[in-house]
This record gives structure tokens, sequence and C-alpha cells, in this order.
């Protein structure tokens, strides 16, 4: 089926982001910055630079900031603009121009499957893409654009996968297959945070996706699982068993921004690249190591 037409991507944002508390408490976790550049907002312009124009976000309550980033800050710019800073101004503007950002609600946090479930209305019968708003793909090749090929070319769905090391599978939701051509497996079986030591493989699922629109009814059937959540896992689990995913390793650095040492390690990686930060952050790494 070389015919799937990708159009709109699906970014998740309504959890509680548990793990960044107390800084989490008002502001949302998708919104902390990397360097001066909210995680969120790097993951839009990903998508942006693989071709999407349609964002459709699930928002959750006391996070309504997102929406806010993405859109005019009237105020804002034209204090800029009547100051002279009008390359500032025009960088804002840039941010609400980036795509069209429709929100659908997640009412209740309960779980990354049932938060794609919500935005079944907004996305439709057709396939689509999902990103995790806090999962960060540093690559020339957007990492969404690769899988989006990907699924292109077989017809069925796609997800990222990351070799870990093996104390970390515990942590992911793990796939077993056969390999299918370079950087590619026909993933078989998916295990959620597997036991230490009971599944051979060490490929993670990360945070992104291409999914047949099917999905949204197997998703309707999903029990929840662990702390009551509705895995995207046990969904995508489906799909393997009939054959239907392919997983690729993406070319790129994944960073997973929702976890503390992630969010630092990224914004190290990020600041690096900023040739006004580059030499000074050495030069205090290396005081601090000293
Ligand atoms: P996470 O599990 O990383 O987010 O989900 P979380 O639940 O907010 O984090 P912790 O564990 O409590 O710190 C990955 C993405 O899915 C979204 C999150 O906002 C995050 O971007 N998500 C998760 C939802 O939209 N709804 C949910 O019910 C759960």
């Amino acid at each position: 089926m070389a015919d799937w037409k990708i159009r709109k991507v699906v970014i998740p944002a309504a959890g509680l982001g548990t793990r960044f508390l107390p800084a989490t408490k008002a502001i949302p976790k998708e919104l902390l910055p990397i360097v001066d550049v909210p995680t969120l907002q790097l993951v839009v312009e990903e998508a942006v630079a693989a071709g999407f124009t349609d964002v459709v976000l699930v928002n959750g309550r006391g996070k309504s900031a997102i929406e806010d980033h993405f859109d005019i800050a009237f105020e804002m710019e034209t204090t800029l603009r009547a100051r002279g800073k009008t390359a500032q101004a025009d960088g804002l503007r840039a941010i609400a121009n980036l795509a069209h950002v429709h929100s659908v609600r997640q009412k209740e946090p309960l779980g990354l499957g049932h938060a794609v479930l919500c935005a079944e209305a907004a996305v439709g019968d057709e396939p689509f893409a999902v990103m995790l708003g806090d999962d960060l793909i540093d690559s020339v090749d957007p990492g969404i654009g690769q899988l989006v090929r990907v699924a292109q070319e077989t017809g069925k769905g796609a997800v990222a996968l990351l070799a870990v090391p093996e104390r970390e599978t515990s942590l992911y939701g793990i796939a077993t297959g056969k390999s299918a051509g370079a950087r590619r497996t026909a993933i078989e079986h998916l295990v959620e945070k597997p036991k230490p030591g009971t599944v051979k493989s060490n490929l993670a699922i990360i945070g992104r996706y291409v999914l047949p629109p099917d999905v949204f009814a197997i998703l309707r059937k999903v029990k929840p699982g662990a702390g009551g959540e509705v895995q995207l896992t046990d969904a995508l689990a489906q799909l393997a068993v009939e054959g239907r995913l392919i997983g690729v390793e993406l070319e790129g650095t994944r960073h997973d921004a929702g976890d503390r040492l992630g969010y630092l390690k990224a914004n190290l990686a990020y600041a690096m690249k900023r040739p006004e930060l580059r030499d000074g952050l050495i030069a205090y790494m290396r005081e601090l190591v000293r």
C-alpha cells in the first residue's frame, strides 16, 4: 500500500510530568526549555521540517500555556516592535506560523494510548504520525520523516527503535523480530517494561510512530494496564502480531527530555551547538570536574 498519505501528526502533551515535579506543578513539562527553546517547539519544528503542516495537539488541564506558545503574542510583539527589536518580534511570529496547531483535550491523563485515542476525530480515517512532546531526535534528516518514508514504502505501521543498554530495557517497550534490511526490524512481539533478563532484544520503542487508522479501534479495546493507564504499546503489539509493524533505528541522536538526566544532557548537547555558548560552557565544565 504505497499510497499512504500521512498528513497529520498527533503530539500528546497532556501528561502530568511527575518526574519533573515541582517544576511541572504550574509549567507543562513540554515547555521546559532546551537552552531557550521549549522542548515541544523543537518537536513541532521536526514535524514541519518533515513536511507536516497540521499538528493535532493532545492537551490537558492546566497546560494552556502550550496553546499560547503556538499562538500570536500580540502585546509582546507590539512592545518589542516599539522598542525596535524587530528580529525578536519576527521570531515570535514565526513560531505562531510554524503549523496549523489544533488542540484536542484529554480530560484525564489515562495514558499515552488514551491520549492518542482522544485525537481520533481530528485525525479521521487516514494513517497518521505520533510524536511524543518530550522526546527529541536531533538529526539532519528529520526523525519522523524517516518513519514516514518507511511506512509509505511498506504500507505498514512504523515505530522508532533505539538500542539501549541491557540494564535499561525494563524502562521501555521492547521489540523483538527479524531484520528487514538496514536499520529495519519486522517486529513480531512487543513487551512493555520487561523484567531484566526476560527478553533477548535491547531494541526500545522511542517517541516517534506512523500508525494506520484502525489503531483507534484496537485502542478502544485495550484494557488499562499498569497504573490504570491505557498503553499505546498494547495496541502496537497487536499490529506486530499481525505482521503490520516495522521498527526503524533512526539516524540522529535521541534525547529523552522527560527524564532529568536526559533533559540535562539535551541542554548540554544543544548548547554546545551554539557558537555564543560553546566556549564558555566548555570552560565551566572543566572547572566543575577539576
Ligand atoms: P510520559 O509518560 O513521558 O509523560 O508520556 P508523563 O506521564 O507526563 O510523565 P511522568 O512519568 O509523570 O513524568 C510521554 C508523552 O505522552 C504524554 C505526555 O505529556 C508526554 O509528552 N501523555 C502521557 C499524555 O498526553 N497523556 C497521558 O495520559 C500520558
